[in-house]
């Protein structure tokens, strides 16, 4: 049977790209962040899992708002990054495998979920980021790549509690997989932040802290939140904490926590790190 090992779950600010090009990673503003991926690397040598499924949401590059599905799934055998605009280095194609992503989307289909399934599909910041702080060594990541996009961009968005669900229904899958396949589920984006508007700069570390024990103890508790309310307690932006909710319903049971940082702020963005290893 496939397994799935763990969870991480990371912040995924652009700014991020620019901080690992221009080596200043260890300073003093961004090695509080930066460092919080140490015990995460010790992990993953051990353990080293062969596929990641990666629950983010894009932010116009591949899908843009005319065209705007709610939960989409990578199908192709390779994802593309572009430049965003952000004055990024583009990174490597990821791997895909087509066949064990239909697996995936035949399992939710089943299940009643009607997920958009993409052949071609590239992916952003939110993807690659967290990718590359996973293997900051290594030329191209060394995984195969399922990604699973959540639209948090165009209202209306998908309800916390229907993310939830999806990412039980994708551990299930994953689950019942006849397979050797050792999986990672990565969430990525959050916490608090407004890139715009009156509240631009608005954090909420209160929140925030409450929802990183959530995510060890009462893993469901955010979903008690519509999205109008998450959008009060993080932020327009910090709605992105939903793909947290999700890739902690795929973990499922029970967990220890090998790693947690909360730094404040990155960019505009409150930091947060979690590696939660799954545990019988
Ligand atoms: C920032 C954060 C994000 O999640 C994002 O997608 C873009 C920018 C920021 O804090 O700058
Ligand atoms: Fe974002």
């Amino acid at each position: 049977m496939a397994e799935i090992m763990g969870m991480v779950t990371t912040s995924h600010v652009p700014s991020i790209g620019n901080a690992i090009a221009k080596n200043v990673h260890h300073n003093e503003y961004w090695a509080p962040f930066f460092n919080g991926f140490d015990p995460i690397h010790a992990w993953l040598k051990d353990h080293r899992p062969d596929v990641v499924v990666v629950f983010y949401n894009d932010h116009g590059l591949n899908f843009f708002l005319d065209t705007m599905p709610t939960f989409s799934v990578g199908a192709a055998n390779e994802y593309t990054n572009e430049d965003e605009g952000w004055g990024i280095p583009t990174l490597p194609s990821f791997k895909g495998d087509a066949g064990l992503s239909w697996k995936i989307i035949e399992g939710l289909v089943q299940r009643e979920f009607d997920i958009t399934s993409c052949q071609k599909m590239k992916v952003d910041h939110a993807f690659t980021l967290p990718l590359k702080l996973l293997w900051p060594d290594e030329a191209s990541c060394p995984v195969i790549t399922i990604p699973i996009c959540i639209n948090t961009v165009q209202f209306p968005l998908p309800s916390a509690s229907r993310c939830y669900q999806l990412g039980k229904a994708v551990g299930e899958i994953i689950q019942s997989m006849d397979s050797d396949l050792k999986f990672l589920i990565l969430g990525t984006g959050g916490l608090s932040h407004q890139l715009d508007g009156k509240r631009a700069g608005f954090i909420n570390k209160k929140f925030d802290q409450t929802f990183m024990q959530s995510m060890i103890t009462h893993p469901a508790w955010a979903t008690q939140f519509t999205n109008h309310e998450l959008v009060e307690e993080v932020g327009t932006q910090g709605i992105e904490l939903i793909m947290w909710l999700a890739a902690r319903a795929a973990l499922g049971g029970h967990v220890k926590t090998i790693a947690s940082t909360y730094h404040v702020p990155i960019s505009n963005t409150a930091g947060g790190i979690m590696l939660l290893e799954h545990v019988d």
